[in-house]
C-alpha cells in the first residue's frame, strides 16, 4: 500500500529545506503519496522558493497577516490543520525546523494521531530566549515527533541526551545542502548583482539580520556596526537584503537607508541569494540556513546572536559568534578585511553540515518506518558529519565558550551612541 505523507512548510526556510523532500517523496511514487501543505505563514518570500524549485503546492491555508503576532498565527495554523487533517487521512505528517508552522502543524497533528516526522531535528541553544521562540518551537516538536531526523551527529547526540530512544533517531544531514547542490545542478549560480549596486570590483559584505530577540537596541547596534565599517573600509559595499518584518524594516531603514555603500534590498530569489553567497567576501547573518549555506561557498561567517544552536561551524573555526555589540562586530569584521591570514583560515575547512543526500535518506528511512523495519538506517548509512567531526563532539563540551556575553551597560552605551570607533 502506498504512503500518504504531509509535507509542511510556512516560511522562506521551511520551504528551501522541504522542497529536496517533496521532490524525492514524488520520485519515489511507487511508495509514497505526497501532499505538499502550505500555511503560508510568509507569502512573498515563500513564493520566491517555491518558484526556483518548481515546487507545487498541494494545499494552500494562506494564513499570513500583516504583522502577524504568535498567538494569531498559531491559532490558525491548528484551527486549518485539524480540518485539514480530518478531510484528508496521512499515514504521516513531515514538518521542518523550528518555525510556528513546524511547531503548531506537529501539534496538530498530534491531537488527530498522526506520526509526526521532524526533519532539522535535535538543534538546541539550550536557552529558551534565543533564538526566540525558535528554540522552543523546536523543543515542542520533539514532544509529539515518532521519527526524528537530525542533520548531524551533534544534532542527534542532543536527542539521546534527552531519553529519545535511538531507534527513533536517524542522522540524516541537513536538506539545506541538497538544496544548494540542486541550484548549483540547475543552472551556473552567477547572477549579475541586483538593481542599484554597482559592480566595481569592491569586497563585498552580505548580511541578514531578523531575529526577533534582536529587535529594538540590538538590531539598532548591529546597524550601527554596519555604519562604522563602512565608515573605516572606504572599498567594501554591504548587500542587505531587507526581511519583509515590518519590525525590522523600520528600524533597518531608519538606520541605514540612503547611505554610500550600504544597499539594502528587498528579498532575493534563492539563485540570486546564492550567487551573492559565492560573490562575496563576508557574511554577517543572524540566520540559521546561511550559517548553514556559508561554509559551502568557503564564506567566513559572523554570527549576530549569542548563541548558536548550529555550532559545528564555529567549532570547526568557519564561523565565529560575535553577538550584537557594536564593538564585537567591529572588531571581529575588521580583523577579516585587513588581516589575510586570519580570513584564509577561517575560509579553509569543508561543510559540516551535510553531503546532499538528506532527501534520500529521508525517504528511505520513512519508508522502511511505516513498514515496520528496524532499524530504519543502518549506521553507515547516516550521515557521518563533518570529517573532523570528532573535533565538533570533542568542542560541543565547551559550548558556553561559543557564546558571547555582553551586558546591558554595553547595550545602553552604544544605544547612546557612546562608543568610540574601534576599526
Ligand atoms: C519567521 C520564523 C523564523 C524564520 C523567519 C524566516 C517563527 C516563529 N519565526 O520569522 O524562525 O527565521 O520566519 O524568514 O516562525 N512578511 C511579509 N511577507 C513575507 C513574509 C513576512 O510581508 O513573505 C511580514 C508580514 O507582515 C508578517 C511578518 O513579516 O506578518 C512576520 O512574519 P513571520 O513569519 O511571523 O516572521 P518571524 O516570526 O519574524
Ligand atoms: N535567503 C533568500 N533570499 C534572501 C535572504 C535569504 O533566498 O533575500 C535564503 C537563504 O539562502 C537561506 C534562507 O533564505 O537559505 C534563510 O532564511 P531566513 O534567514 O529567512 O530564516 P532562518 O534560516 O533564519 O530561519
Amino acid at each position: 500500500m502506498k504512503k500518504r505523507i504531509g509535507i509542511v512548510f510556512g516560511t522562506r526556510p521551511d520551504a528551501i529545506k522541504m522542497a529536496p523532500v517533496v521532490l524525492e517523496l514524488r520520485k519515489r511514487s511507487d511508495e509514497f503519496i505526497p501532499l505538499a501543505i502550505s500555511t503560508g505563514q510568509h507569502r512573498q518570500m515563500l513564493d520566491q522558493v517555491l518558484q526556483v524549485f518548481d515546487v507545487r503546492t498541494d494545499i494552500e491555508l494562506d494564513l499570513m497577516r500583516h504583522n502577524q503576532t504568535l498567538n494569531g498565527l498559531t491559532c490558525r495554523i491548528l484551527e486549518s490543520m485539524d480540518t485539514l487533517l480530518a478531510e484528508n487521512p496521512l499515514d504521516c505528517l513531515l514538518v521542518q525546523g523550528d518555525t510556528t508552522t513546524a511547531f503548531a502543524a506537529a501539534l496538530a497533528a498530534f491531537y488527530r494521531k498522526v506520526p509526526v516526522a521532524h526533519v532539522e531535528a535535535g538543534l538546541r541553544s539550550h536557552d529558551i530566549y534565543q533564538p526566540w521562540p525558535e528554540e522552543v518551537n523546536r523543543r515542542l516538536a520533539a514532544v509529539v515527533t515518532q521519527l526524528h531526523f537530525a542533520p548531524t551527529p551533534l544534532a542527534a547526540e542532543n536527542l539521546l541526551t534527552e531519553a529519545i530512544p535511538a531507534q527513533d533517531v536517524v542522522t540524516t544531514g541537513n536538506t539545506i545542502v541538497d538544496a544548494v547542490h540542486k541550484l548549483l545542478e540547475m543552472q551556473t549560480i552567477e547572477h549579475p548583482l541586483p538593481e542599484g549596486v554597482p559592480d566595481d570590483g569592491s569586497p563585498i559584505v552580505l548580511m541578514t539580520s531578523h531575529r526577533r530577540e534582536s529587535w529594538g537596541v540590538e538590531l539598532e547596534n548591529i546597524c550601527d556596526s554596519i555604519l562604522e565599517l563602512v565608515e573605516c573600509f572606504p572599498h567594501i559595499r554591504v548587500i542587505y537584503p531587507v526581511h519583509l518584518n515590518p519590525n525590522v524594516t523600520s528600524t533597518v531603514e531608519a538606520k541605514l537607508s540612503n547611505r554610500d555603500r550600504i544597499h539594502l534590498i528587498p528579498p532575493v530569489d534563492y539563485f540570486q541569494f546564492l550567487s551573492l553567497l559565492r560573490r562575496c567576501y563576508l557574511v554577517l547573518t543572524d540566520s540559521g540556513g546561511v550559517q548553514e549555506e556559508a561554509p559551502i561557498f568557503h564564506k567566513p561567517v559572523l554570527v549576530l546572536r549569542k548563541v548558536t544552536e548550529r555550532p559545528e561551524a564555529s567549532l570547526l573555526g568557519m564561523a565565529k559568534i560575535v553577538g550584537t555589540s557594536r564593538e564585537m562586530i567591529v572588531r571581529e569584521a575588521s580583523r577579516l578585511l585587513s588581516n589575510e591570514y586570519a580570513y584564509k583560515t577561517m575560509a579553509a575547512g569543508e561543510c559540516p553540515y551535510g553531503d546532499g543526500r538528506a532527501a534520500a535518506r529521508i525517504a528511505t528511512a520513512l519508508s522502511r518506518w511505516l513498514n515496520g523495519e528496524r532499524p530504519v538506517l543502518h549506521d553507515s548509512e547516516q550521515f557521518q558529519g563533518a570529517a573532523s567531526s570528532e573535533q565538533v563532539s570533542m568542542g560541543s563540551d565547551e559550548l558556553v565558550g561559543h557564546a558571547v556575553e555582553v551586558s546591558g551597560e554595553d547595550l545602553a552605551g552604544q544605544a547612546e551612541g557612546r562608543g568610540d570607533s574601534i576599526c
